[in-house]
Order: C-alpha cells, then sequence, then structure tokens
C-alpha cells in the first residue's frame, strides 16, 4: 500500500492488533489518565515500535504480563503530526503498557461546560478522531492503513453515561465505571467517546438514538426513517456487519454534519429541524458502514475512496427510500457545489485530482467537495457506461473482497480494471478513468444531472426578477431543498429593496433550518444586506459546524473590512468551537 505521510508508524515492522484502555475521564483537570495497553505483533524482529502522540505526558511504559519497564523516547513534536512514540521492544514481546495523560487542549477533545450543552445542566466532554486526532487522547499507530480491535474500562463522575464506537450500555449505573468491547477490527480515526447526561431511545431492533432528555424524543422522531435505509444497502451491497447501528446527538458545537464512528454515529443538533428534511446525512453516515468503516482509505490521499464512494452510496439510498425527484434535487445541488470548489480551489489545482497529496499538511485541508462530489459523479458516471445491474454487481464484490483491508486509489483501479473495465471495451476510454483520478477539474465525460423540481423553482425565480413580489410566489409544497435552491440561485446582483422583499416574506434569518440559514447568510454578506448582518453572529453562535465556520468566514474575508469583522466574531466564539473548527477559521482569517 501507498505510504501514509501522516503517521510516524512503521506497522510493516511492529504492528498493533489490539488496544485495551483503562482510563479516567477527569472534567476538573480536563484530562484523560491512564493505561493503553496495545498487543502487538513483532513481524520483522524489529527493536522499536513506534507510535503516534500529540501533546500526550507519557508517565511509564512497560512489557508485557509482567510489567517489564521499557526504554523510551517521545520526539518532538512536528506541525499537524505530533511526537513520535518510540519504544524498545524485544522479538516476542506481546504487549506494551504505557500510562499517559491527555494534554487540557487535545485536539481530539472537547469539554464543555453545562452551559454548553442544550440542557445546561451537566458538563459533556466528546471526542472526534478523524482525521489524525485520535493520537491526541490515545497513543497508538494513528494511519487508517492498521485495524484494531479494542476494549476500554472507562471511570466517569457517577451522574454521567459514557458511550464509545463499541458495544454500549443504554443506561447510566451508579458506578461510574463503563467497559466496552469493539469486536470488529477498526481503524484508529473510528476510536470514539462521549460522556453525558444521556438518554437511549430505541428506534427499532437494531436502531436507537442517544441525546440530552430534552432532546431525546424529538431525535428518536426525526432519525425514524433509520431502519428502512439499513434495509435498503444491505441487499445491494451485503449485511450490516456492525450489529447494531445507533445515533448520538450532540451538543451544539459539534464539528460535523455527522461522523461514522462505527455502531454510534455521532451527528450535529442542527439535523433536528422537526420535518426529517436533513436525514441524507444519517444516510451517507449510514453508508460508510460499508465505505469507509469496512473498506477503508489507506491513507488521507486516497479520502476519496471513503467519501466518494459514500456520497454515491447515499443518492442510491435517498433514490429508494425517499424518491427519484428527492435524489434528483440533492444531485443538482452536489453538482453546484462540485463546479463552486473547482471554481474556488482553481481549475488546473492539484487539489482538484481525486487522488490528493497532502503530505506536510493538515489532512482536513482534503475535506473539499472534490473527494465528496467528484468522488460521487465520477462512480454515477461509471455507472452510467456499464449500467446499473453490473456497477451494482461489482461494487458489492469489491465490499466483500476487501472487508476490513485498507485501499489506495492504484489498487482500486487494479481492481476496477480486472473486474469492470476489461470485461466491457470501450467503458475506460468512454469515461476517462486517469483524468478523474489523476487530472484536474471536472472531466467532461460527466454525466449531467437535472431536477424537475427544480426548474419550478427556477420558474418563480423569473417570475420574482420580473417583478412579481415575492409574497405572490408560488412556493406551496417547497421542502428545505427547493429552498437552498431558490437562495443559492438568486441573482448576482440585488439591490436592497429586494432583498427586503425575501426577507420580509419568508423569514429565511429566522435560523430554524441551519442549511437554509447558511445559504441565506452567504447572501446577506455577498449583497450587504445590514439587517441581518447579526444574524452571522448569532448563527456561528448557536452552532459550531465546521462547514458553515468556513463558508460563512471565507464569504466575510472577500473584503479587508468584512475580513476585519469576521476575526472580531471569531474571537468572540473561539471559546465555543471545537479544535476542528478552530483550525479552519484560523486558516481563513490568519
Ligand atoms: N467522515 C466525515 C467527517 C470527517 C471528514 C471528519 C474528514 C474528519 C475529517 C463524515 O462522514 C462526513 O462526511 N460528514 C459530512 C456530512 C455529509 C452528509 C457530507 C459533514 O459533516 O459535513
Ligand atoms: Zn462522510
Amino acid at each position: 500500500m501507498a505510504i501514509d505521510p501522516h503517521t510516524f508508524a512503521r506497522p510493516d515492522e511492529v504492528v498493533v492488533k489490539h488496544i485495551d484502555l483503562d482510563v479516567t475521564v477527569n472534567f476538573k483537570d480536563k484530562k484523560i489518565s491512564g493505561t493503553a495497553s496495545l498487543e502487538i505483533e513483532n513481524r520483522s524482529l524489529a527493536e522499536e515500535l513506534h507510535l503516534d502522540t500529540r501533546g500526550l505526558s507519557i508517565k511509564n511504559v512497560t512489557l508485557d504480563k509482567d510489567k517489564a519497564p521499557a526504554f523510551f523516547v517521545l520526539e518532538p513534536e512536528v506541525p499537524y503530526v505530533g511526537s513520535a512514540l518510540r519504544i524498545k521492544v524485544h522479538r516476542d514481546t506481546k504487549v506494551v503498557h504505557i500510562e499517559y495523560a491527555t494534554s487540557p487542549n487535545a485536539g481530539a477533545l472537547q469539554w464543555l461546560e453545562p452551559d454548553q450543552t442544550r440542557d445546561r445542566k451537566k458538563p459533556f466532554l466528546y471526542t472526534q478522531s478523524q482525521a489524525i486526532l485520535a493520537r491526541s487522547w490515545i497513543p497508538c499507530q494513528d494511519t487508517p492503513s492498521v485495524r484494531i480491535t479494542y476494549s476500554a474500562r472507562v471511570r466517569v463522575p457517577s451522574d454521567l453515561l459514557a458511550i464509545m464506537s463499541a458495544e454500549n450500555p443504554v443506561k447510566k449505573n451508579d458506578s461510574g465505571l463503563y467497559e466496552f468491547r469493539m469486536l470488529q477490527p477498526i481503524p484508529s480515526y473510528l476510536l470514539a467517546l462521549a460522556v453525558g447526561e444521556l438518554e437511549f431511545r430505541s428506534t427499532s431492533e437494531r436502531t436507537g438514538v442517544y441525546a440530552e432528555p430534552s432532546l431525546v424524543d424529538q431525535a428518536a422522531w426525526e432519525f425514524a426513517e433509520t431502519p428502512r435505509m439499513m434495509d435498503t444497502v444491505e441487499p445491494l451491497y451485503g449485511p450490516y456487519l456492525w450489529g447494531r447501528y445507533d445515533i448520538l446527538v450532540l451538543p451544539p458545537s459539534f464539528p460535523w454534519g455527522g461522523m461514522e464512528n462505527p455502531r454510534l454515529t455521532f451527528v450535529t443538533p442542527t439535523l433536528l429541524t422537526g420535518d426529517r428534511s436533513l436525514v441524507a446525512t444519517i444516510a451517507h453516515e449510514l453508508a460508510h458502514s460499508w465505505s469507509g468503516n469496512l473498506v477503508t482509505n489507506a491513507s488521507w490521499n486516497d479520502f476519496w475512496l471513503n467519501e466518494g464512494f459514500t456520497n454515491y452510496l447515499t443518492y442510491r439510498i435517498m433514490e429508494v427510500v425517499y424518491s427519484k425527484e428527492y435524489s434528483d434535487m440533492l444531485s443538482v445541488i452536489g453538482m453546484q457545489n462540485l463546479q463552486r470548489e473547482v471554481k474556488e480551489l482553481g481549475p488546473k489545482s492539484a487539489d482538484t485530482h481525486l487522488k490528493l497529496n497532502l503530505a506536510g499538511r493538515d489532512p482536513e485541508e482534503g475535506v473539499s467537495s472534490i473527494p465528496y462530489e467528484k468522488g460521487e459523479f465520477f462512480l454515477r458516471t461509471l455507472e452510467a457506461a456499464v449500467g446499473r445491474g453490473k456497477f451494482d454487481a461489482f461494487l458489492h464484490q469489491y465490499f466483500k473482497t476487501f472487508a476490513f483491508q485498507s485501499m489506495d486509489t492504484e489498487h482500486f483501479l487494479e481492481y476496477l480494471n480486472e473486474n469492470l473495465l476489461s470485461r466491457n471495451p470501450g467503458v475506460s476510454e468512454k469515461v476517462n478513468i486517469n483524468a478523474w483520478l489523476y487530472g484536474p477539474g471536472i472531466p467532461s465525460t460527466i454525466i449531467p444531472v437535472s431536477s424537475p423540481a427544480f426548474q419550478q423553482v427556477e420558474g418563480q425565480l423569473r417570475n420574482w426578477q420580473q417583478g412579481r413580489p415575492a409574497a405572490q410566489l408560488d412556493t406551496n409544497n417547497w421542502t428545505t431543498h427547493h429552498w437552498i435552491h431558490f437562495i443559492r440561485n438568486l441573482p448576482e446582483s440585488l439591490n436592497f429593496q429586494q432583498m427586503e422583499d425575501l426577507d420580509h416574506s419568508f423569514h429565511f434569518n429566522e435560523g430554524k433550518n441551519a442549511e437554509i440559514t447558511n445559504e441565506w447568510l452567504l447572501q446577506v454578506i455577498a449583497k450587504k444586506y445590514e439587517p441581518d448582518f447579526p444574524v452571522i453572529e448569532e448563527f456561528l453562535t448557536s452552532q459550531g459546524r465546521r462547514k458553515y465556520a468556513k463558508f460563512l468566514f471565507t464569504a466575510m474575508a472577500r473584503t479587508e473590512e468584512g475580513k476585519k469583522w469576521a476575526r472580531e466574531i471569531y474571537q468572540r466564539i473561539r471559546p465555543l468551537y471545537h479544535n476542528v473548527s478552530r483550525e479552519v477559521a484560523e486558516r481563513i482569517l490568519k
């Protein structure tokens, strides 16, 4: 497999197979501390185990049952990737025990005061390990090319519940001690923990939701269609191999829309819109149970193998569970996102290749519409060229063949050639595979997408531009996605009265749906519509998603005064944000 530029691990010499955690979560000191016992396999008579750490203090390292002290060195910190931990081992060493503690500003961890939760009663801790932040709370081989099973004993304050990306309790106990097992081997970026005032509701035999008490019933309602999504994927791509699929709704600062932690997807509370209109995110995180969690990108340069495949699966799920009309709307929005991203990055930029080169950079710089949408449209273009039946069979076999393994772009191409292209002459040329994987921009072979529902929206937009007042437009039965399309396709230049007409008629600034608010605020910034300026800060304070911070701060930073203003807002909201969202804001506003 290709080399992972974001790890110090040398798994071809010594590889970690299992991690046993024995840790205490200390809210007062904002610290996780205890022992990580790593079961290793020495593949090459190597004398050292190389691990990733970041900001960890290493107290002591011992070997095997007799806990013989081991010699170790913690290397100086390198930007983004942290410090290599080198430990002397013997040829027959089986277990390495590392006694350690996290630093109060560990990149994966967010420690929330009661105020920063929904119910404002108890503190909350959650982790976000992807892409390379697992090393900030557990010493490990933090590369997606290595898989481990894990077990954990986690001690938390006895009034809080702890849950992980593993077999989970559904109720608090009095002791505050929780035990976990993850029996399927996973890459380190899927290690996850949350501790807080949480309740569970079952939504089917194998699905459920966890959330703070005041939200848990709403969450169970919003995500009630999850079992249907599971039933849709299994006949297509094979059985769900992780046992349960539960969803945890996090406090508002959670930086991602969703995170596919196995057995326990983490999601933002902004999905709880009361109309189930943002559940494509659930379809997406569920789809990762095949693309990503079963077959895993070998390095972050191959990120499209996780996200492009997952977006493709999402589109297939949404088409079956909802309708073609619905998935067509999502497709057009995806295509627009891709076109914008290519414009933003530059049509010749190497960052628009599916195969990325993120060496020396934060791998989160690779999170753009390229892996997601260009990746999805590559697979859709292939599907269209060979036909759905053959493509489904190919993908099913792909997931089965490489289950619980890692994959890079080159090996995928080899597998694609052998199992699909060689049997379907002409497809390779028709699609122009190389242009997708290793070339810039949007290849000309891309399939077209269109949405009849959006054509109706565009008709109303034209009426409005020709002078019909907003209140008299035909917007009956419009859903979240109609509104998104309407707002983002408003003309380049609008005067104050026109913005005011929209504002007064449709109340986009009321913040009921974060996707709509975000689109509206982008227009507010572009058109300098002052009455809604205060809403920008309110929105960025009410939730902490990286995506919204990225879009809104980028838009503001287009002018000098806008950038100054964005910096002022950011100084105030920074304490509320997870490190992941801080990083992106600081990159834009530096
Ligand atoms: N795995 C990603 C989130 C992620 C990517 C975390 C890279 C860290 C580094 C997750 O599956 C995802 O893609 N989330 C999206 C939602 C989705 C519907 C596109 C998000 O949070 O915006
Ligand atoms: Zn994803």
